[in-house]
């Protein structure tokens, strides 16, 4: 029987990050062949993920602009793979999560009449520019996509409510398959200023922000939260790995360049983020990768945004929302190291987002709709 040629497309670093394992399990699979096209929405920090995972892409369209807006990435893409679709002729698209290159992805899927799967579909705020424009493109993917994967129960519920019922399945996420690759006991980090931390002696502060809706004043007071609680705290060492986009780069130098317990630091590869994140003492962050990320290495996030598409770790008790002014901020953290019963409290590892499975049951949700076999996977329980 022919295998199922199956197109994974994605182009910034989450998306690689969560889409490697699964990329990984359909080469591996006897049913599936993969085909991975990357936009490359994302440059250095994608190829610093296929590199990692040794993922060579079939089609690169490179499409990356310095200062890119929103509509140059989409016609970019939308271009790009209308060739690429033509040529590969896939039997199925996956697209992942909510950037502008799963929006462009499964519509040009949708124009070829190529059914589109879903990874990480059924978040939702329910706030239309927030995050921005990520809600947006979440939800008109799942109006395009014939199979939904939806990380946890909650997810699908969001689903059914818009309803999209037919063919969603509880898979949980990609990024626990990802995490279990990564980390281990005995890591040594590469990274020059990473190996002078003394993980001992200090608490390290992993921070990182990059959401288009905190650019201007949230990501200010984000910095100046930073430096308030640096100067107030001696023993305590941040470390900043800056996204690429020139507006994060310019806000955080301008901001807390030249302290010498802010280290300021090139994005990293993925395998020294996870490890990073396992050995420091808490994580404050806009990202949503590092929300899901942290409950299984038992970490301590406080979430710098006003909202959080991701309610399950907080529910879970390992994650509060800190929200983007500077009080609200600098309280929270302030708790997290003062009291050790408030710490405790947060440093308990649980991940409702995944049990390390979420690509074997993808690969055979995909056997079932093209009919390879009679059920769907066991959902995932969270
Ligand atoms: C994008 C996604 C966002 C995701 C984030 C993850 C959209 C609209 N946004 O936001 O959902 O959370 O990726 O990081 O899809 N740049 C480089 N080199 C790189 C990567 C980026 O120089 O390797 C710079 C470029 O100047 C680029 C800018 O960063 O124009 C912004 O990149 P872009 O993909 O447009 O937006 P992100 O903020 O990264
Ligand atoms: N990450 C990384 N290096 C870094 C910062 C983040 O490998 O310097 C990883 C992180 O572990 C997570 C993902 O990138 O898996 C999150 O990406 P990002 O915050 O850019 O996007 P989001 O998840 O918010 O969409």
């Amino acid at each position: 029987m022919n295998k199922i040629k199956v197109m994974t497309v994605f182009g910034t670093r989450p998306e690689a990050i969560k889409m490697a394992p699964l990329v990984h399990a359909l080469e591996q699979s006897e049913s599936t062949e993969s085909i991975v096209c990357v936009t490359a929405q994302h440059r250095e920090m994608l190829d610093q993920v296929l590199e990692i995972f040794n993922i060579k892409p079939d089609y690169d369209l490179n499409i990356m602009q310095p200062r890119q807006t929103l509509a140059l990435i989409t016609e970019k893409s939308l271009h790009g793979l209308d060739e690429v679709l033509e040529h590969a002729q896939p039997d199925i698209v996956l697209v992942h999560g909510d950037t502008s290159t799963t929006f462009a992805g499964a519509l040009t899927a949708f124009y070829h009449k190529i059914p589109v799967g879903h990874v990480e579909a059924g978040l939702r705020t329910y706030d239309k520019y927030s995050p921005f424009p990520e809600e947006m493109n979440r939800k008109l993917t799942g109006q395009i996509a014939s199979l939904h994967f939806a990380p946890t129960p909650r997810n699908r519920d969001n689903l059914a409510r818009e309803d999209i019922k037919d063919g969603v399945f509880v898979c949980g996420n990609t990024v626990v398959d990802a995490i279990h690759m990564t980390v281990k006991d005995d890591f040594a980090f590469r990274d020059e200023q990473l190996k002078t931390l003394d993980f001992e002696k200090n608490r390290v502060v992993l921070v990182t922000a990059h959401r288009r809706e905190n650019y201007g004043e949230p990501m200010e007071n984000i910095c100046h939260a930073i430096a308030e609680l640096s100067a107030a705290y001696p023993d305590v060492h941040f470390v900043y790995p800056v996204h690429l986009s020139p507006y994060v780069r310019e806000t955080a130098e301008k901001f807390l360049g030249g302290n010498e317990r802010i280290h300021l630091i090139h994005p990293l590869t993925v395998d020294e983020m996870h490890n990073l994140m396992a050995r420091c003492y808490l994580i404050m962050t806009d990202s949503g990768g590092l929300q899901e990320e942290a409950p299984s290495l038992g970490k301590p996030v406080l979430v710098l945004r006003k909202e959080t598409e991701r309610p399950e770790a907080i529910e879970a008790g390992t994650v509060k929302l800190a929200g983007v002014e500077q009080k609200d901020i600098v309280r929270l953290a302030r708790e997290l190291f003062d009291d050790a019963d408030a710490y405790a409290a947060m440093a308990h590892a649980v991940n409702p987002y995944g049990d390390g499975n979420t690509s074997a049951r993808i690969i055979q949700a995909i056997e079932q709709y093209f009919g390879r076999r009679e059920d769907g996977p066991e959902p995932f329980m969270s």
